[in-house]
């Protein structure tokens, strides 16, 4: 099945209208996940393999704006105020994505999208990107979509945008069916206003290998990925049940476990992947150290080398203390 299948079964007919105004624009909020998405069972699709279940950072995310070009052969991409040359990947996966909602072969978009992440460097910038760029289309065209719908057509951008189109916790429900109609997100009813999220920049340069290209080598090579499926199924009944009963040393142990299980897959694949820097484990161990001591703080990390503490609000001034260039975001208590 190919993503403009997916797209004419959830718009039918309704694909070659033209949007009833001149521009939309949509924020959404990167997000991280606690249990991590890591390989496809339809690389066409994303569709994951196991289920996942993410954070979102408030404000941290992606606005994408989008205005009707009248006098261009092409699109126009930009990114945080630059233009993208059309060959570079991500004006590619953006092009490519508009594809699939053309009401016309000749009709095009200028997409503005403005990060308050940085670009590639594991902080999620696809998740927040492709969501927004849904939701956007959703605005211009009036579509009146379900967010449910709008994560699939998220998901279709890239996988991880399926979660960020709420803020709080979410699932990713990996779904069984070959079309992916039931593989969205759903946003958790739990409300955790001490939650503290940190962002440790370890280095903001874009990653050499995409999670993308990193996800199928593990799947293809790894000895240990046949155990990932196992570990997300027993993680995920305990991050639920720690986020029922707020137990937040469950839940930072099963996060850390989960991640570095993950990391394990990677390190295990051939040729290796390995996106931690020196100064990455040097804050691993810096983590654990004052763990030890008895601070509760534990860190999860993506495709990248920066990390994401997590800590509770009443141990600000102290993890600060450890890690003073932190960024605290507490996802909870929205800024706007
Ligand atoms: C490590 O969503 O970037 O952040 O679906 O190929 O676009 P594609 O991959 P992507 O992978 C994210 C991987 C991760 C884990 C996670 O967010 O769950």
């Amino acid at each position: 099945m190919k993503k403009s299948d997916v797209v004419h079964v959830l718009f039918r007919s309704g694909l070659d209208k033209m949007p009833p105004r001149e521009t939309g624009e949509a924020f959404a909020p990167t997000n991280i996940a606690l249990c991590k998405y890591w390989g496809k069972r339809d690389a066409e699709l994303n569709l994951p393999m196991t289920s996942s279940l993410s954070i979102s950072l408030d404000q941290k995310g992606a606005t994408t704006k989008l205005s009707l070009l009248h006098d261009k052969p092409h699109d126009v991409i930009t990114l945080n105020g630059k233009e993208v040359a059309l060959d570079k990947p991500f004006a590619k996966r953006i092009t490519a994505y508009l594809d699939l909602f053309r009401p016309q072969k000749n009709w095009h978009l200028q997409v503005d999208t403005t990060l308050t992440i940085p670009v590639s460097a594991g902080l999620a910038s696809s998740a927040s990107g492709f969501a927004s760029l849904a939701l956007a289309l959703n605005d211009l065209f009036d579509w009146n979509c379900s967010k449910r719908n709008l994560s699939i057509l998220a998901r279709l951008g890239s996988g991880s945008a399926t979660r960020s189109l709420w803020h709080g916790f979410v699932e990713w429900n990996a779904g069984v069916q070959p079309d992916g109609m039931d593989s969205y997100g759903e946003p958790l009813t739990v409300e955790w206003p001490e939650f503290c999220i940190g962002i440790l920049m370890v280095s903001d340069r874009e990653k050499k290998v995409s999670s993308r290209e990193a996800m199928q080598r593990t799947m293809d090579s790894s000895m240990l990925y046949g155990n990932w499926p196992k570990k997300v199924a027993t993680d995920l009944v305990i991050l639920k049940q720690s986020l029922k009963v707020r137990n937040f040393s469950l839940l930072g142990g099963v996060a850390e476990s989960n991640a570095l299980a993950m990391h394990a897959t990677m390190l295990s694949s051939w040729p290796p992947i390995c996106y931690f820097l020196p100064e990455t484990v040097q804050a691993m161990h810096k983590v654990w150290e004052v763990r030890g001591k008895g601070l509760e703080l534990y860190f999860t990390q993506d495709a990248g080398p920066n990390l994401k503490l997590m800590f509770l609000e009443k141990d600000i001034g102290k993890v600060k203390v450890h890690f003073p260039l932190m960024e605290v975001i507490k996802p909870f208590v929205l800024s706007s």
